[in-house]
């Protein structure tokens, strides 16, 4: 963090004293004003439910341009990323600030290779989930219950605890994934094999059965390591803050992970895409295109309380760039399945269409985010509906882990606890029951 040379001054009309408020500058993006010593010098609090105006932390792992629509993994755009290196390219690139040169990249590979398998007692914790339960529920708890199983990596102040919780993260989730879809379906659970890729090894676990060879498709194996690649990280999001907050109180990594997956479950958050391929689906099964227009009126009255699931951002006031890498996806993946006329994808573009020339939407600055296309991808590969968020899960753990670390990493970090204005009743003496109103 840079001092500028600008300060803010605070006065008060009241006459209480003035204060001045040092301002600091990053490497790009808002500068930020610097409210530490406010209350304890003022006795005021800053009021910012939301967060809208307030940056909780300094970080240098990814940066977002919401006016340009760009994306930054530790300075590189997401669009080279997702065109020139694959998922484990970027969670090296997370992890370390470097992509990995070929001795460091056949490591790295190799490291989370070996981690892929879960405790065999693993298996046991499922079975005390009905099948139908909704992946993200089995998921919070498979994570949060790795912490029973890895001891030797909990102490979250040690930073090699801190590299292998995250290795081991990042190894386990797509087999937690695989197993809570196996599961609910019923079949077998498929162990990893150590010659595929880690995108090729996830689909595998996912469609194989003991019943015959599972030979991976090259395009739905490059697709979803770039859908991967596309959720990686995405600065203080919801489910990132909720790991740096859960995080701050010492607890373990596997612990503040299993909060940030229940946190990205919600609909407004990781959730989206899961409700953005039900509102693709319920508007096809009540006439399709036809019908776009009819739904956007609803969307646009307030009483309806209907939103259009996969547009809007609160940092991205242009197109996200990560909608744009997934809808060309979209067209790759259909094409490659011979599903060129499929009629959601259709469904989607001409949405995205009526919406970008509608003013409700141009005023508002609404635009489609990562989860508009990502269900199409994911239902054409043939991830059920109800695993979207749980595949969202799984690729955010590297950023989460990776914002985590370098929280635990700042020797001045301290536990999070945010203040409140208090609009609720002031002290009162408890009356005799036979008193109360
Ligand atoms: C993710 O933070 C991240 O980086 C998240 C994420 C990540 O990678 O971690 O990018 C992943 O969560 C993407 C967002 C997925 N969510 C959705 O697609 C759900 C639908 N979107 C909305 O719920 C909403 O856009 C949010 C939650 C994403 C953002 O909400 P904000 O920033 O609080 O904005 P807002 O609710 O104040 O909306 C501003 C206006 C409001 O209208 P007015 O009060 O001005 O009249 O826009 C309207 C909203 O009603 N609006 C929408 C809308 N989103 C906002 N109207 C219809 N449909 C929508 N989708």
């Amino acid at each position: 963090m840079t001092p500028s040379n600008v300060k803010a001054t605070l006065s008060f009309s009241d006459g209480s004293p003035a204060m001045e408020l040092p301002i600091y500058r990053g490497s790009v993006g808002p500068d930020v004003i610097d409210i530490r010593k406010l209350y304890a010098q003022t006795g005021r609090f800053t009021y910012d439910p939301g967060f809208l105006s307030t940056a909780a932390c300094n970080s240098t792992i990814t940066y977002i341009d919401g006016d340009k629509g760009e994306l930054l993994y530790r300075g590189y755009p997401i669009e080279e990323l997702a065109t020139q290196c694959d998922f484990l390219d970027v969670c090296h690139l997370l992890l370390y600030g470097e992509l990995p040169n070929a001795k460091q990249q056949k490591a790295f590979d190799s490291l989370v290779t070996h981690h892929t398998m879960v405790h065999e007692q693993m298996q046991f914790f499922l079975r005390g989930f009905r099948r139908d339960a909704h992946p993200m529920a089995v998921l919070t708890g498979l994570v949060g219950a790795l912490s029973a199983f890895y001891h030797d990596s909990t102490d979250i102040n040690n930073p090699k605890h801190r590299e292998i919780a995250a290795i081991r993260l990042i190894a386990k989730m797509p087999t937690l994934v695989a197993m809570a879809y196996k599961y609910g379906m019923g079949q077998p659970f498929i162990y990893p094999r150590n010659e595929l890729s880690y995108a090729a090894n996830f689909m595998r676990m996912m469609f194989a059965t003991p019943c015959e060879e599972y030979v991976p498709n090259d395009v739905l194996v490059r697709a979803i390591d770039r859908i991967f690649i596309l959720h990686a990280d995405h600065e203080q999001n919801a489910s990132t803050s909720t790991v740096r907050l859960c995080g701050s109180s010492g607890t373990n990594p596997f612990a503040a992970i299993a909060a940030g997956v229940a946190c990205l479950w919600g609909p407004a958050h990781g959730g989206a895409n899961e409700a953005a391929l039900s509102m693709l689906m319920e508007i096809q099964r009540s006439g399709g295109v036809e019908k776009i227009g009819e739904f956007i009126k609803q969307v646009k009255d307030k009483n309806a309380g209907v939103k259009l699931m996969g547009f809007g951002h609160r940092v991205y006031k242009n197109y996200d760039p990560r909608a744009k890498l997934m809808r060309e996806t979209c067209h790759e993946v259909l094409d490659a399945l011979g599903l060129h006329d499929d009629p959601l994808f259709k469904l989607a573009m001409s949405l995205e269409k009526i919406a970008l020339e509608d003013d409700y939407f141009v005023s508002r600055k609404l635009y489609p985010n990562v989860d508009f296309y990502s269900g199409i991808v994911q239902r054409a590969i043939g991830v059920p509906v109800s695993l979207f968020t749980a595949v969202f899960a799984l690729a955010r753990t590297v950023g989460w882990i990776a914002q985590l670390n370098e929280m635990i990493g700042d020797p001045e970090y301290k536990i999070g606890r945010p203040r409140q204005l208090y609009v609720g009743a002031t002290r009162r003496d408890i009356k005799p029951i036979a008193q109360r109103p």
